[in-house]
């Protein structure tokens, strides 16, 4: 990138060429050539609007457009010259453009700003990058629905507190995951209407002078809507602090998510396996097979949240309408849209490779009491009062924490010594399958109740 010492796009009132490091200081090509592609689309819209205004003939609206399409295929070739001088990726393209096509290239910030035209290329980049992220959602939803079809009958321990609360369906575990990231989705969908709005024509703050036609322009640009006022739509960055914030639920989930497969992985739960592509070694443990990809997720959740903290506190002093504040805008954003499509990639690559250990999870669900709700319930049908049966279950895992014994494990002389109510029907209470198929309801754990979730799920990724 090469700096030169003056600004041919503003300098007409200055008297000396600004200070060396206060250009690269106030630059943001180095990060904003990013929206290259969104910009060129916007100025070819705006340049075709003016056109159909009579402000630019069709000849120099051509011109223009031939132009832009040529820089664009030098961009992304790698024979762009990105002059830190010309500040941003606006000034870089619209100069280059000026080279090639000569005097036509000035003609084509008519009736713009730099204000409206960066608010609308981080819309339209925005718009994308949300759809390449609802693809990475709908692809790692898939993977759960099929793993959740292959274990609708696998029982593990479900848990409260990380104690052993009650046995669920391993499936019916996976499809809670399902369930967030359905929301996820939802959020992100319903951010990207309010992204799709067009800030352009909005001029540096107050409109322009020339009769420009907003809604031709946003019918080129696929918006769906005009901004409504010139101030706001140069100012604000709200749909980008609503992206990061549907971006850090998502994240958060991401998180929780990871930190199940972490310890399920570790030799403590050994509830599943990771294959060795999604983990690494230890550079002196030998032994060692480290769970990195839900580590790293749960890590780079904090840059996402951080994301969000930056742009709201980046937009909460700001007077209407533009500042220079909002160059700011654009890291956080471009790091938060990374960062969430990466780990949902890495996730949705991950998840249909887990290989859950189905004996071990229902050895698991075997310890710990799980079905003492069932216990519970049962002495309820045979007419106790809630309450009272709690208690007598409670002295029951009492006995059975002192003798080493499950309940299933229990004479029924043993249990009857608890409650004269109890029978030998007991036993399919106590046992795990009897406990999750009891739960047949719809969003419980009854295996024929998972088969209906996954039916749901399959008719909700199809309507999208
Ligand atoms: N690079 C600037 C930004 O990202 C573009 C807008 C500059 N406008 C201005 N009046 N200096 O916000």
């Amino acid at each position: 990138m090469s700096v030169e010492q003056t600004n041919q796009s503003w300098g007409g009132r200055f008297s000396e060429p600004v200070d060396a490091f206060v250009a690269r200081f106030t630059a943001s090509v180095g990060f904003d050539k990013r929206l290259y592609k969104h910009d060129i689309m916007g100025s070819i819209a705006h340049a075709t609007m003016l056109a159909k205004v009579g402000v630019l003939t069709v000849d120099e609206r051509d011109a223009i457009e031939a132009g832009l399409k040529q820089i664009q295929t030098e961009i992304e070739a790698g024979q762009f010259d990105w002059r830190v001088d010309l500040e941003d990726v606006h000034m870089n393209i619209e100069a280059r453009l000026t080279d090639r096509i000569g005097i036509t290239g000035k003609k084509l910030h008519t009736g713009r700003s730099r204000n409206d035209q960066v608010a609308t290329d981080i819309r339209l980049w925005l718009r994308d990058e949300i759809d390449l992220i609802l693809a990475e959602i709908t692809r790692l939803q898939q993977g759960l629905l099929g793993l959740a079809a292959a274990e609708s009958e696998t029982i593990m321990p479900g848990f409260t507190h990380l104690q052993t609360a009650q046995p669920v369906i391993f499936g019916h575990h996976l499809l809670a995951w399902f369930e967030m990231l359905s929301r996820d989705h939802e959020r992100l969908v319903d951010c990207r209407k309010r992204a799709n709005r067009m800030p352009l024509g909005s001029a540096a703050l107050a409109g322009t002078t020339y009769p420009i036609d907003r809604e031709l322009t946003a019918q080129l640009l696929g918006f769906d809507a005009v901004g409504g006022n010139s101030l706001d739509g140069v100012s604000d960055r709200d749909f980008a602090i609503e992206f990061c914030a549907a971006a850090s639920i998502a994240m958060m989930h991401l998180s929780r998510f990871s930190e199940e497969l972490v310890l399920w992985t570790s030799a403590q739960f050994r509830f599943i396996d990771l294959p060795d592509r999604f983990c690494t070694g230890s550079s002196i443990m030998p032994q060692k097979k480290n769970p990195d990809v839900p580590e790293l997720v749960r890590g780079k959740s904090g840059r996402v949240f951080g994301a969000l903290m930056g742009l709201l506190t980046l937009m909460k002093g700001q007077p209407l309408a533009y500042n220079k504040d909002n160059q700011e805008d654009k890291e956080p954003l471009f790091d938060a849209a990374d960062t969430l499509r990466d780990s949902l990639r890495a996730f949705a690559d991950m998840v249909p490779a887990i290989k859950p250990k189905r004996e071990v999870m229902r050895e698991a669900a075997l310890r710990g009491f799980s079905t003492a709700t069932d216990l519970a319930d049962y002495l309820v049908r045979k007419g106790l009062p809630f309450r009272d049966c709690h208690e007598i279950v409670g002295h029951a895992v009492k006995y059975g924490v002192q003798t080493g014994k499950d309940l299933a494990e229990m004479s029924l002389a043993e249990l009857r010594g608890f409650s004269e109510q109890i029978d030998d029907d007991v036993f399919a209470v106590l046992t795990l399958e009897g406990s999750v198929n009891a739960r047949d309801h719809i969003g419980g754990t009854a295996p024929n109740q998972v088969r209906a979730a996954i039916v749901r799920g399959q008719a909700l990724l199809a309507s999208r």
